[in-house]
C-alpha cells in the first residue's frame, strides 16, 4: 500500500496536446484531479491525415497552457507533485520530444522525479485505474494507430499473442469514410450510416481468419470497399445513399467478425487452465463502436469472462493515462534519469516478432 502519490502526466504523441493530474489512493485504485486535452483536429483536416511538423509545432506551443490548466483544475502547484510522467515514445518523434523536453524542464527546476511512460502501456493499464482490474488480464487496443492484443502482467510486463499486420481498424474505417465521401475522423461516420444498412448485400472478406493465431489485418478489407464501390460506379455512374450505407454495413460486420474471433482466439490462449479472475478489457477510439462493443461482450459472455471497457474519453488518447503508468512504475521503483530518450517506435513486448505497415503514428509498434 502506499501511502498516495500525486503526478502531473503528459501526453503529445499524436496529433492531441493533453496533460492530467493522477492521485494514487492505495492498492490499484486513483483519482483523475484534471485531465485536459486539445485535439488538434482542425490543423490537419485539410491534409487529410496528421501532418508530423504541424503536430509537433502544435505542441510545442500549446503544452504548457496545457499543463497550467491541468494542474490549476486539479487544485494543486508544482510543489504538491511526487513525480512527471510523459510519454517517451512510441508516437510522432517530434511530439513525443516536446512532451519529453518539458517534462525534463520541469523535473530539473523543481528537483523532481522523472518517469518516462510508454503510451501503449498507458492505454493498457487504464483498466486497473477506471475498473480496478488486478494483474493479469488480457486487452485490445484498437485505435487510428494500435491493434493488438496484450496479456498484461504488471506495469512493465506485457507478452503480444498478435496484432495488424497492415492497417490498424480506426485506419480502416477512416479511408472506407474517405472513399465513400464521408467527413473524418470516419468511425462514427460508417458506424452511423452502417446502422441504416444491410450487411449481407456485398459479400466481404474476413482477413486471416483462416490462419490460425490472432494477427489481424484490414487492408484488404479496404480495398474490397474499394473494388465493391468502383464497380457500383462503373455500372451506374456513381453510389446512391444507399449503396454507401450498404457498404458501411458489409465493411462494418467484417470488422466485427474478425474482432470476435481474434479475441477467442486470444483469450482462449490468455486464460487456457487458469483458475483466477478472467478479464478481457478494449481500449482505443474504435472501442467507441457500439457493435463491436456488443460483439466482444457476447464473446465474453458465452466465455465466462469479464468484459470491461473504460469510459470513451479514457479510451481515446489523454494524459490521465499516462500519469497512471506513472503512478504504477513510480511505486515499483520506476525512474528515469534526464538523458531519458524519446523513441518513434517501443513495442511494449520486446520479444514479439517486430510488425511491419505504417499508421498514422507511423510504424507499428
Ligand atoms: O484512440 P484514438 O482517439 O486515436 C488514436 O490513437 O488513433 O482513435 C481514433 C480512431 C479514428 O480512426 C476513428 O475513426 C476511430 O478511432 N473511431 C471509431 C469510432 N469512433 C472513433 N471507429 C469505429 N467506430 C467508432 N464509433
Ligand atoms: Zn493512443
Amino acid at each position: 500500500m502506499d501511502r498516495g502519490l500525486t503526478i502531473l502526466g503528459i501526453e503529445s504523441s499524436c496529433d492531441d496536446t493533453a496533460a492530467a493530474v493522477v492521485r494514487s489512493t492505495g492498492g490499484s485504485l486513483g483519482e483523475i484531479l484534471s485531465s485536459e486535452v486539445e485535439g488538434q483536429t482542425a490543423l490537419h483536416a485539410a491534409f487529410g491525415g496528421v501532418v508530423p511538423e504541424i503536430a509537433a509545432r502544435a505542441h510545442v506551443e500549446r503544452l504548457d497552457f496545457c499543463v497550467e490548466r491541468a494542474l490549476a483544475a486539479a487544485g494543486v502547484g508544482l510543489g504538491d507533485l511526487d513525480a512527471v510522467a510523459a510519454t517517451a515514445g512510441p508516437g510522432l518523434i517530434g511530439g513525443v520530444l516536446s512532451g519529453v523536453m518539458l517534462a525534463k524542464g520541469i523535473c530539473r527546476t523543481r528537483g523532481l522525479p522523472l518517469i518516462g511512460v510508454n503510451h501503449l502501456a498507458g492505454h493498457a493499464l487504464t483498466p486497473r485505474l477506471t475498473n480496478g482490474l488486478e494483474f493479469p488480464y488480457l486487452i485490445l487496443l484498437v485505435s487510428g494507430g494500435h491493434c493488438q492484443f496484450l496479456i498484461v502482467y504488471g506495469p512493465d510486463r506485457f507478452e503480444r499473442l498478435g496484432g495488424t499486420i497492415d492497417d490498424a481498424p480506426g485506419e480502416a474505417f477512416d479511408k472506407v469514410a474517405r472513399l465513400l465521401g464521408l467527413a473524418q475522423p470516419g468511425g462514427p461516420q460508417v458506424e452511423g450510416e452502417a446502422l441504416l444498412g444491410d450487411r449481407k448485400r456485398f459479400r466481404l472478406p474476413r482477413p486471416l481468419l483462416d490462419r490460425p493465431g490472432c494477427d489481424l489485418s484490414f487492408s484488404g478489407l479496404k480495398t474490397a470497399v474499394l473494388r465493391a464501390r468502383d464497380e457500383l460506379v462503373a455500372h451506374q455512374g456513381g453510389i446512391t445513399v444507399q449503396d454507401r450505407r450498404d457498404l458501411c454495413a458489409g465493411f462494418q460486420a467484417a470488422v466485427v467478425d474478425v474482432l470476435a474471433e481474434k479475441s477467442r482466439r486470444a483469450l482462449e490462449i490468455c486464460f487456457a487452465g487458469s483458475a483466477g479472475e478472467r478479464a478481457f478489457a478494449v481500449a482505443g477510439g474504435v472501442a467507441a463502436n457500439g457493435a463491436i462493443r456488443a460483439a466482444l461482450q457476447a464473446v465474453c459472455d458465452q466465455t465466462s469472462v469479464r468484459f470491461t471497457a473504460p469510459p470513451l474519453w479514457l479510451c481515446t488518447d489523454n494524459a490521465a493515462m499516462i500519469a497512471w503508468a506513472g503512478i504504477e512504475r513510480f511505486r515499483r521503483g520506476g525512474r528515469d534519469g534526464m538523458d531519458l530518450a524519446a523513441r518513434p517506435r517501443w513495442p511494449l513486448d520486446a520479444t514479439a516478432a517486430p510488425m511491419i505497415g505504417s499508421g498514422k503514428k507511423g510504424a507499428k509498434a
